[in-house]
């Protein structure tokens, strides 16, 4: 069995984060979201790995090399233009071959990992098997209607009048089925190969399609809001760790204070964590914040946060539910004259009190 990444996209939800890096790269308490799906790959007994890119190639690459670190052989596949997670298996049909595989969307976070998944599957090998959870909002994802008896009848995507609340969550199982099913496919009103679509077509060719509702937590960290709530999760498990230099300062329950890092008259209510490199002088860290490596805190406040690596914050007080990129320097306007001075990139969005 093979493992397909998708981590190419265009990330338009992530903008401007996503004008300069790949999503998928993103950290959550301080590790890119990607390194958590390879490590469940793997958890799952998966050697071989297929990674889908697209114009970000590069960096992911350098971030996961040949893939031993997390004890996967890595394969990378181009995909010229993202058009569409059934492309991204298109493109792929030459690495797949006759392996069954698990299709794992690189910005999605699955807690738990798939082992179980991936077991049941092996198990009872349908043409597909596609997780379920359930969600508020269901327009905004993949949504599965099932009849009477727990089958599937309809997948739709991002639907503007939902059958149900069952959304798709970004790992899916494949038998070689799927690539007759793709080849069939014709691009959706978006212009993509959709996925569901493929899915559709084996339902409606008497493929046995299997779903799984699972109530273990899922999110697609494609926007802020999930990317920082992910953020927040993984931070509930992290472990008091403090391998920095400490002083003059209150550090309150679970932080993390990596070797190399300076955290002077500083108050640090965890669970938060401070990358390598890291200066953190007068300020408030507040629950749930991860600082990168190579940043500058001084004089402000920050709780709720993603910092990444070489970001620099001076006399800020105070920032909260922020995403703030790397090499990002943030500083008090002086207070006269009373007007904003603003440097942003496109999409950017700024909320400012005034
Ligand atoms: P999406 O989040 O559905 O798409 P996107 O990356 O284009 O983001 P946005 O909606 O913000 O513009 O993609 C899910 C994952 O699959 C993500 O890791 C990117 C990847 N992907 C591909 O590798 N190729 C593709 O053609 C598409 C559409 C997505």
């Amino acid at each position: 069995m093979k493992a397909l990444v998708l981590a190419g996209g265009s990330g338009t939800r992530l903008r401007p984060i996503t004008h300069t890096r790949a999503k998928q790269l993103v950290p959550v308490a301080n590790k890119p979201v990607l390194y958590y799906g390879l490590e469940s790959i793997a958890a799952a007994g998966i050697r071989e790995v297929g990674i889908v890119v697209g114009d970000t190639h590069a960096e992911i690459e350098a971030a996961v090399g040949d893939g031993s670190r997390f004890s996967l052989q890595a394969t990378y596949l181009r995909q010229k233009e993202p058009l569409g997670l059934a492309h991204a298996v298109l493109i792929a049909r030459d690495y797949l071959g006759d392996d069954d595989f698990v299709m794992y969307l690189g910005d999605n976070f699955v807690v738990g990992g798939i082992e179980s998944l991936v077991g049941r599957f092996r198990g009872s090998r349908p043409s597909a098997q596609i997780m379920l959870t359930r969600v508020s909002d269901p327009r905004h994802f993949g949504v599965a209607e099932l009849d009477a008896d727990g089958r599937v009848v309809r997948l739709e995507e991002k639907p503007r009048e939902p059958k149900s609340d069952l959304a798709l969550v970004g790992v899916y199982l494949f038998t070689p089925a799927v690539h007759e099913a793709v080849a069939e496919l014709k691009p959706s009103w978006r212009g993509e190969l959709e996925i569901t679509d493929a899915i559709q077509w084996l339902i409606d060719n008497g493929h046995v399609v299997e779903p799984s509702v699972i109530s273990g937590y899922w999110k697609d960290t494609g926007n802020v809001a999930d990317m920082l709530e992910v953020n927040r999760l993984v931070l509930e498990s992290v472990e008091r760790r403090i391998d920095g230099e400490v002083e003059d300062c209150e550090l309150i329950g679970r932080v993390v204070v990596e070797a190399g890092a300076v955290v002077r008259g500083s108050r640090i209510v965890g669970p938060a964590v401070v990358g390598a490199g890291t200066v953190i002088t007068g300020s408030y860290v507040g629950p749930f914040t991860s600082i990168g490596a190579d940043c500058v805190l001084s004089g402000s406040e920050i709780e709720y946060s993603i910092v990444l690596p070489r970001a620099s914050i001076r006399g800020v007080r105070r920032i909260e539910a922020s995403l703030i990129g790397h090499d990002v320097e943030v500083t008090p306007a002086p207070d006269t004259p009373k007007a904003h001075r603003l440097v942003l990139g496109d999409h950017s969005k700024v909320q400012i009190s005034s």
